[in-house]
C-alpha cells in the first residue's frame, strides 16, 4: 500500500445484467442512474466469457450457486460502467435495493426490474476497494472520461 494512498470515494462500478439487457431495460435502467444524479464517467457494451465471468466473481467461487451464476453471466450481453457521484457506492446499493429483488424497497431498480434472486438486473460493487478492482476489469484508463 502506498503511503499516502487514498481510496476513491466517489466511484462505483455497475453491469446491465443479461436479464435486464434481454428484456429490453436498458434505456429504463439508465434513466434511474442518471436522475438519481449518478454521472457515466465509462460505458461499454459487450459479452463476458465463462472465464471472464470466473474471474469478475472469483470471490463468490465456493459458492453453491458459482456456477450457476457465472453461467448465467456469461449467457448474454451486459452494459458495464463506472458512475461518479458523492458517496458512489452506498448512494448506489440504496438506489439498486437487496440483492433479493423479492425483499428490495419499493422504487429500487431491482425491485422494478429484476426477476430473482440470481437473474436481478444490475450489479453494484459493495466496497469502494471492490469499485476500482472491478472498474478496471472492465476498462482502460483511457476509456475512462
Ligand atoms: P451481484 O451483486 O452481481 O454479486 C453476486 C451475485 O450472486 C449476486 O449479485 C446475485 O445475482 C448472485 N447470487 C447471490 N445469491 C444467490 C443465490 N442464492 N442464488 C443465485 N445467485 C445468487
Amino acid at each position: 500500500m502506498q503511503k499516502n494512498f487514498k481510496m476513491i470515494q466517489n466511484r462505483t462500478f455497475t453491469m446491465i445484467k443479461p436479464d435486464a439487457v434481454a428484456n429490453g431495460h436498458i434505456g429504463g435502467i439508465l434513466e434511474k442512474i442518471t436522475a438519481a444524479g449518478f454521472k457515466i464517467i465509462a460505458m461499454k457494451y459487450s459479452q463476458l466469457s465463462l472465464r471472464d465471468a470466473q474471474a469478475f466473481y472469483a470471490v463468490h467461487s465456493e459458492r453453491p450457486f458459482f456456477g450457476e451464476l457465472v453461467e448465467f453471466m456469461s449467457s448474454g450481453p451486459i452494459v458495464a460502467a463506472i458512475l461518479e457521484k458523492d458517496n458512489a457506492v452506498e448512494d448506489f446499493r440504496a438506489l439498486i435495493g437487496a440483492t433479493n429483488p423479492e425483499e428490495a424497497a419499493e422504487g429500487t431498480i431491482r425491485k422494478i426490474y429484476a426477476t430473482s434472486i440470481g437473474e436481478n438486473a444490475v450489479h453494484g460493487s459493495d466496497s469502494d476497494e471492490n469499485a476500482a478492482i472491478e472498474g478496471a476489469f472492465h476498462f482502460a484508463g483511457k476509456e475512462i472520461f
